[in-house]
């Protein structure tokens, strides 16, 4: 069973507690939290005084998801913040192992994102420091754009390489997850479902998420 991620970013942020309650009630394991700075990526979404209330709506984990340039200056406040879990991009970290480490010494898990042109060869030297890999499936920025099929490669490739050197890292996809490709994801090898407009524009959020959890 994939553990079921939905993202923020698409929820109605007129009502956001009404949002977060949803999640609440339904079998969401994770919140995801989209952060853009307008500068790694071509938008902005919402930071950390967003996040700090979020974060005290619910128990559940907290994942949150830096498209952001220099990610280190703010690591600290995202955790106070109510972080369980921070991701950085690898193409916007030089020093992307000092950013795992300060991550994990503020008592985090820590990810690290890939952009669709980014291979996940280049993780073979953080693989054993890193708890989740975020394959980005579309270009970071935006919700509701198409999954890119090529994800789908990537995603066998770094589960053969996670299974080889026996490594507990988790396998999140974030893009264009629908209820029509997330079989096929699972069956890749993802163990991580983000899905921002497939949860949170449906009819029936709740049974949507139940949905994407019940995909074996
Ligand atoms: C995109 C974000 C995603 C986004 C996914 O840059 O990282 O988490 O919210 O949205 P959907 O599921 O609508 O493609
Ligand atoms: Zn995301």
């Amino acid at each position: 069973m994939p553990l079921i991620a939905p993202s923020l970013l698409a929820a109605n942020f007129l009502h956001l507690q009404d949002e977060c309650n949803m999640l609440n009630a339904s079998q969401a394991d994770w919140f995801h939290l989209d952060v853009m700075d307008g500068r790694f990526v071509p938008n902005i979404s919402f930071g950390l005084p967003v996040i700090e209330q979020i974060t005290k709506t619910t128990t559940k984990f907290c994942d949150v998801h830096l498209m952001i340039l220099e990610p280190e200056k703010y690591t600290e406040a995202f955790c106070i913040a109510g972080a369980n879990n921070i991701t950085v991009h690898l193409e916007a970290c030089t020093h992307l192992h000092r950013n795992i480490q300060q991550i994990k010494s503020l008592g985090m898990t820590a990810g690290v994102a890939l952009n669709p042109h980014t291979g996940v060869g280049l993780l073979a030297d953080i693989l054993h420091d890193i708890d989740v890999v975020c394959l980005m499936s579309v270009n970071p920025g935006f919700g509701g754009q198409q999954f890119i099929l090529h994800t789908l490669e990537k995603i066998r490739l770094l589960r053969k390489m996670i299974d080889e050197k026996g490594l507990p890292v988790k396998i999140e996809i974030d893009g264009g997850v629908t209820l029509d490709n997330a079989y096929e994801i699972v069956n890749a090898g993802a163990h991580v479902l983000i899905a921002g407009n497939t949860v949170f524009k449906a009819k029936d959020p709740i049974e949507t998420i139940a949905k994407l959890k019940a995909i074996k």
